[in-house]
């Protein structure tokens, strides 16, 4: 075997409760994160130095993705041929689905689906605590993108338990052209004072457990959304224009900028992405949650 391809998912977080900040600079959180049917597709070949390639599926703008060692998918491969005791490189090629700086965890899905991919063109059988516990040191949003499905995610988003969900739910992503950074929104809300929310959400939960699409909109909710808004005013738009295009809720996706329109269920979906299209804004995306974590699709 000389290639390993594995597809990681995008995230959204339900519920985005975010605490007072820590010692650290991080934010305890109380999230319930959900894995979305939009898709990086990550390829390792065997190769005497590390490389990166990144290459846009759709209209994804990948100009902004480092290509030296701070690409988190190189970050990954290098841990892990450390933590194995390892000398090994490889070529990292991301087919890159996931809007770049969109608040929907693209580098968290190539930083995973990178680990797991080497994990297996190296054959280590890397016990799934330890491939945990890698990804918790690379970023907060790494682990989840190894579970998928729809998980509770504490302390920094790093601990993750799967929790129930019985919903086949519909989502438009609505990208912005423009990335933001995720520090800066955490900034921003905590200079606007923003409170503490680390309550479990039990009435979130419930509408997961039930698979009740009403109950599901009416709990939604993203405490950096008063944040990201600060910063960019001009998001506004694209919540108001889903809205108007008939989705049940509007979500802040992560730190944004991508927003999400819930829907009732797939034909919903593609009529409120069609009415986005139509209403001047670029790309929206229907796709479908909960969807597998990182996983391979291709041994060549
Ligand atoms: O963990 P990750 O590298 O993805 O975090 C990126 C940045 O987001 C951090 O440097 C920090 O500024 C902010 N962050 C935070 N609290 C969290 C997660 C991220 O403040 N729980």
């Amino acid at each position: 075997m000389s290639t390993v391809t594995v597809r990681a998912a995008a995230k959204i977080n339900l519920r985005l409760g975010v605490g007072p900040v820590r010692d650290d600079g991080y934010h305890p959180l109380m999230t319930v994160y959900q894995a979305i049917g939009v898709y990086d597709d990550v390829t390792v070949t065997a190769s005497p130095a590390w490389e990166v390639a990144v290459d846009p599926v759709g209209a994804v703008d990948v100009s902004a993705v480092p290509l030296e060692e701070t690409n988190i998918a190189l970050r990954a491969g290098r841990l892990l041929a450390a933590h194995h005791g390892i000398d090994a490189a490889a070529r990292v090629s991301i087919a890159k689905g996931i809007p770049v700086a969109g608040g929907m965890a693209g580098g968290s899905a190539d930083a995973a689906a990178t680990l797991v991919a080497l994990d297996r063109l190296w054959d280590l059988g890397t016990p799934d605590d330890e491939l945990l516990a890698i990804a918790a040191e690379l970023g907060s949003d790494v682990p989840f993108a190894l579970l998928g499905g729809t998980a509770l995610g504490t302390s920094r988003g790093e601990l993750v338990e799967a929790v129930a969900d019985v919903g086949s739910w519909w989502w438009v992503a609505v990208p912005s052209a423009a990335g933001l950074s995720t520090a800066t929104v955490y900034a921003e809300h905590d200079r606007l004072g923003l409170g503490d929310s680390q309550l479990l959400p039990q009435a979130l939960l419930d509408a997961l457990a039930t698979g009740s699409v009403e109950a599901l909109a009416a709990t939604l909710a993203n405490d950096l959304e008063q944040a990201a808004l600060s910063l960019r005013p001009d998001l506004a738009a694209p919540r108001d224009a889903g809205l108007a295009a008939g989705a049940l809720a509007m979500l802040l996706s992560g730190s944004g900028p991508t927003w999400l329109a819930l829907c009732r269920d797939h034909e919903h979906a593609h009529r409120v992405r069609e009415a986005l299209a139509d209403a001047g804004f670029a790309d929206p995306v229907a796709a479908p949650g909960p969807v597998a974590g990182a996983h391979v699709v291709e041994y060549a």
